[in-house]
C-alpha cells in the first residue's frame, strides 16, 4: 500500500519538486533568534547557527508554499509546526513536511518534557527493556510537540573521553552500543507494526567520529577497515537489521574520504552489504564542508554532486542545494533516478508515519502528554538504575541521617546540569537538583547546610574553597557535587557535550581542590560526579571513601540522587565505558588486544582506574559453579554456561552477570575479552540463582586474515562476572573442534 501511494505521487511530481523532498531547514523561530543572538562575525560564517545570509524567515515560508522544502529540523513550538505544514498542505501536491529534532534523552529542547538520563547513563543501567519502553513515551513526546522525527540514537562507539560527547553514546562496547542503539529504535519507531511508525530514528554519525585526531569533533579519523568493521560497524548492522529508517552521515573524514561523500560507506556497506532501506541525512551544513573544510569540493555545486553521488538523501540544512541538485540533473550530471531513489525513501517514510493523514498537532494532547505522571516515573526509574556506585569505603553509604549535619556542595549540586547536553532549560519545578533530592529524601531531623559556588568551576575561588571547608568542618557528611556541564544552551559556560572536547580530563578549574580541602577537615566525604565523559578522579578515588558516578540523569535524577545517598534504592548501575587514570591512558578500552600493555608507562599505572562493567551495590553477589553443557563442540553447534550467582550480603538488589568470550588462539589478533551477552537480574537477600547463556557460532566468528567473517577450531575462554575486570570473573575454556 505505501509502495503503490509512494509510486502514485512520484509520478505526479516534478524534478523540482523530487528534490525539495531531499531539502531541509531549521524552524522559523530558531532562524529569527540567530539572526537576533549571533555577532557579526558569527553570521558571516558560511555554517552560522540557522542563519541564512539574505533569506529571511518570510522567504523560508514561501518556499514551503511553494513545495520547495520537504522537511524542517528544530521546530520547538506546536505553533509553528502546524503553521508549517499548513502552509506546505497548500502546495501543489501538499506533501507534508518530516519535522526532526534532537530528542537524544527524552524531548528535552522543548521546554516542558520529560528528560531520561543522557544515553551513557541509559546504558550504566544495562536495561534494554527500560530504554526500550523510555523511548516509546520519547516519540509520544516528540510527536505531541509537534515533529516526527528524531536524530537519535547516537551509535558512535566512545572509546576517547576527550571527545565531548561521549555522554551521548552508550559507551565504549559494540556489543553493548548495539543492544542500546536497537531498543531506542523499536521504542521509538514502533518495531510492533514498521508500516506505522511512531517516529522515525536515526542512527548517527556514520562513522567513527568517536575516535578522531586528538578527540576533536569533526577532526580527521584514521582507522584500519579492520576496526571500523569489528567496532564501529556492528551498532549499524544492529540498527539496520531492527529497521532504522534513517542515519546520519559524520562531520569527520575517514581514511581521507569525508564521510558525507563516501559512497563506500553509504552505497557499498550500508545498502549493499548491510540491506539499508531507509535514507541517508547529512549533519548541519557538512555538503557545504566539503567545499570550505574538506577541501574535496572545488564549489557548493560540487559539493551537492559530489555527495548525491556518494548516496546521501537529504542536505541538513538551508539554500543552495535545491537549485543546484536541479542544476546538475539538468546538465546530465547526476541521474533523475538517483533523485528518484532518495523522494522516494523520503516520502515512504512520510506515509509510514501517517504524515499524508493527519499532520497537525493538537493542543491539548501535548497538554496531556508532556511530562506526564508516567513518563516522571519511568525517568525516575532509569536515573535510579543508571547511578554508578564507584567506591564505598568501610559502608558509608548508605548515610545514617538521624539527627546528623550533611554539609552539600559543589558547582552542580543545584542546577539543571542533571539534565545533559540537548536540553533545554527547563521549568524549575519539572526539575530535582541533587540539593533538592537531598533535601526530599533526608530525615526530618536531618539538617542540611548548602554553599552556592556557582555553576561555572572557571569562577570557583580560594574564598569559596575556604568557606565550604569551614562549614564541612562542623558537619557529620559532606556531600560535593562536582563534574563537567554540558548543558546545551551555555555555550560559554560547557566544559562538555557536542564541541567540547577536552585536552586533559582533570575536573575543570578548582574543583579538586575543594574536594581535597573539604576531605582533608576529616568529616567524612561522598563525592558526586555530574558529568557527561570520563574524568581522570585519580587522587579522588584514592582518598575520598565515597564516590558515585551519576552522568547526567535527567528531570528526576536529583531525587534518585537523594534516594541513594540515603538508601532508599540499592545501587546496580555498571560503567559502559572505563574510567581511564589520565588523559594520556587514551585508549583505555577493556576490549583491548593481548600487547596493549606490551610495556608500561614509566610514570603512572596501566590500565584503567575503574574497568568497564564495573559498580557497586549496598550488598554482595558472589559467583561460582560454572560449568558448561560440554567441554567441546563442533563448528555450527551451541554450547550452554552456567553459573551460580547469590546474594550474599544484607539487602535486595540487582545485578548484572556480563558474559565475555575470548579466542585464545587465532589467526589474526583478537581483543583479550570481548562481551558477548548479559542478564540484568533481581536477587532478594540470601537468594541464589543459576543464570544460563547459550553461547552461539556467532559469538565466535570474527573477520578473518581477508576480511571474511570465519569461526576458528580451537580453545575459547567463557569469562562469566559482575565486571571486565579478571578479578570479578569466573573462567572456563572449551574446545571447538
Ligand atoms: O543531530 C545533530 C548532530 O548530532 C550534530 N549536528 C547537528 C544535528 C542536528 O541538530
Amino acid at each position: 500500500d505505501v509502495e503503490q501511494r509512494v509510486q502514485d505521487l512520484l509520478s505526479r511530481m516534478t524534478l523540482e519538486e523530487k528534490v525539495a523532498q531531499m531539502c531541509q531547514f531549521v524552524g522559523l523561530e530558531h532562524m529569527r533568534q540567530a539572526e537576533k543572538n549571533l555577532t557579526k562575525d558569527e553570521l558571516a560564517q558560511s555554517d552560522a547557527q540557522g542563519f541564512y545570509p539574505g533569506l529571511h524567515s518570510s522567504d523560508v515560508e514561501k518556499m514551503v508554499d511553494e513545495g520547495k522544502i520537504g522537511s524542517f529540523l528544530h521546530v520547538l513550538d506546536i505553533e509553528e509546526a502546524n503553521y508549517l505544514q499548513k502552509l506546505a498542505a497548500q502546495s501543489r501536491l501538499g506533501i507534508p513536511l518530516l519535522i526532526g529534532i534532537d530528542a537524544i534523552h527524552g524531548t528535552a529542547l522543548v521546554n516542558g518534557a520529560t528528560v531520561y538520563p543522557t544515553p551513557i547513563g541509559l546504558a550504566s543501567t544495562w536495561d534494554t527493556t527500560l530504554v526500550k519502553r523510555l523511548s516509546v513515551e520519547t516519540a509520544r513526546e516528540v510527536r505531541a510537540a509537534g515533529s516526527t522525527w528524531t536524530f537519535t540514537p547516537n551509535v558512535d562507539v566512545a572509546r576517547d573521553a576527550r571527545w565531548g560527547r561521549v555522554g551521548e553514546t552508550f559507551g565504549e562496547d559494540p556489543f553493548l552500543v548495539s543492544k542500546m542503539g536497537v531498543a531506542m529504535i523499536q521504542g521509538l519507531q514502533n518495531s510492533n507494526d514498521p508500516e506505522k511508525m511512531n517516529v522515525l530514528a536515526c542512527a548517527k554519525h556514520l562513522i567513527a567520529g568517536s575516535q578522531s585526531v586528538n578527540g576533536l569533533n569533526g577532526a580527521p579519523t584514521d582507522l584500519s577497515e579492520r576496526t571500523i568493521r569489528e567496532v564501529f560497524l556492528p551498532p549499524y548492522k544492529a540498527a539496520v537489521d531492527a529497521g532504522v529508517f534513517s542515519v546520519m552521515t559524520a562531520h569527520n573524514e575517514l581514511n581521507g574520504i569525508p564521510c558525507h561523500a563516501d559512497k563506500w560507506m553509504m552505497e557499498e556497506v550500508m545498502r549493499k552489504e548491510l540491506g539499508f532501506e531507509g535514507f541517508v541525512v547529512s549533519d548541519w551544513m557538512d555538503i557545504e564542508r566539503l567545499h570550505t573544510r574538506h577541501l574535496v569540493a572545488e564549489n557548493q555545486k560540487e559539493a551537492c554532486y559530489q555527495t548525491v553521488m556518494a548516496g546521501m538523501d537529504m542536505h541538513m540544512h538551508g539554500p543552495g542545494f535545491l537549485e543546484n541538485v536541479v542544476e546538475l540533473v539538468k546538465e546530465g550530471r547526476i541521474p533523475e533516478s538517483r533523485i528518484e531513489e532518495s523522494a522516494r525513501r523520503i516520502l515512504t517514510a512520510k506515509f509510514k508515519l501517517g504524515l499524508f493523514e493527519n499532520p497537525f498537532v493538537d493542543p491539548e494532547v501535548k497538554e496531556k502528554v508532556l511530562f506526564n505522571a508516567n513518563h516522571q516515573n519511568t525517568s525516575l526509574e532509569a536515573a535510579r538504575k543508571s547511578l554508578v556506585l564507584l567506591k564505598n569505603e568501610k559502608e558509608l553509604l548508605p548515610l545514617k541521617g538521624q539527627g546528623k549535619r550533611i554539609f552539600v556542595t559543589g558547582s552542580n549540586a543545584n542546577n539543571q546540569t542533571v539534565l545533559g547536553d540537548w536540553s533545554h532549560q527547563q521549568p524549575d519545578e519539572n526539575v530535582t537538583t541533587i540539593l533538592e533530592g537531598i533535601k526530599e529524601v533526608a530525615p526530618v531531623n536531618c539538617n542540611i547546610d548548602f554553599l552556592d559556588v556557582g555553576i561555572n568551576p572557571r569562577n570557583l575561588t580560594e574564598q569559596h574553597i575556604k568557606q565550604a571547608a569551614d562549614k564541612a568542618e562542623k558537619a557529620d557528611y559532606a556531600v560535593v557535587v562536582v563534574g563537567s556541564n554540558s548543558f546545551r544552551w551555555d555555550w560559554n559556560e560547557k566544559t562538555a557535550g557536542e564541541n567540547s572536547a577536552r585536552s586533559s580530563l582533570e575536573l575543570f578549574g578548582l574543583q579538586r581542590e575543594l574536594v581535597k580541602a573539604i576531605y582533608n577537615t576529616g568529616t567524612p566525604t561522598i563525592v558526586v560526579l555530574i558529568n557527561g565523559r570520563p574524568l581522570a578522579i585519580d587522587w579522588i578515588a584514592e582518598n575520598v571513601p565515597s564516590v558515585v558516578e551519576a552522568w547526567e540523569p535527567g528531570s528526576m535524577g536529583g531525587l534518585a540522587m537523594g534516594e541513594l545517598l540515603f538508601g532508599q534504592i540499592n545501587p546496580s548501575a555498571k560503567l559502559p565505558v572505563s574510567i581511564p587514570r589520565t588523559v594520556g591512558q587514551q585508549l583505555s578500552i577493556y576490549n583491548h588486544k593481548p600487547t596493549h600493555y606490551f610495556h608500561k608507562y614509566v610514570d603512572d599505572e596501566t590500565g584503567p582506574l575503574f574497568h568497564f562493567g564495573y559498580g557497586l551495590s549496598y550488598t554482595k553477589f558472589n559467583y561460582e559453579s560454572i560449568q558448561l553443557s560440554q567441554p567441546s563442540l563442533r563448528a555450527g553447534e551451541k554450547l550452554k554456561v552456567k553459573v551460580v550467582v547469590s546474594n550474599v550480603g544484607d539487602r535486595d538488589g540487582d545485578e548484572v552477570v556480563q558474559l565475555y568470550l575470548k579466542d585464545k588462539y587465532a589467526s589474526v589478533t583478537r581483543p583479550v575479552k570481548e562481551l558477548k551477552a548479559f542478564r540484568r537480574i533481581a536477587l532478594k537477600r540470601g537468594e541464589s540463582r543459576q543464570v544460563t547463556f547459550t553461547i552461539t557460532p556467532e559469538m565466535m566468528k570474527f573477520l578473518g586474515p581477508d576480511m571474511t567473517p570465519v569461526v576458528e577450531k580451537g580453545e575459547f575462554l567463557v569469562m562469566v562476572g559482575s565486571s571486565s575486570r579478571d578479578k570479578d570473573l569466573l573462567t572456563i575454556p572449551f574446545i571447538l573442534k
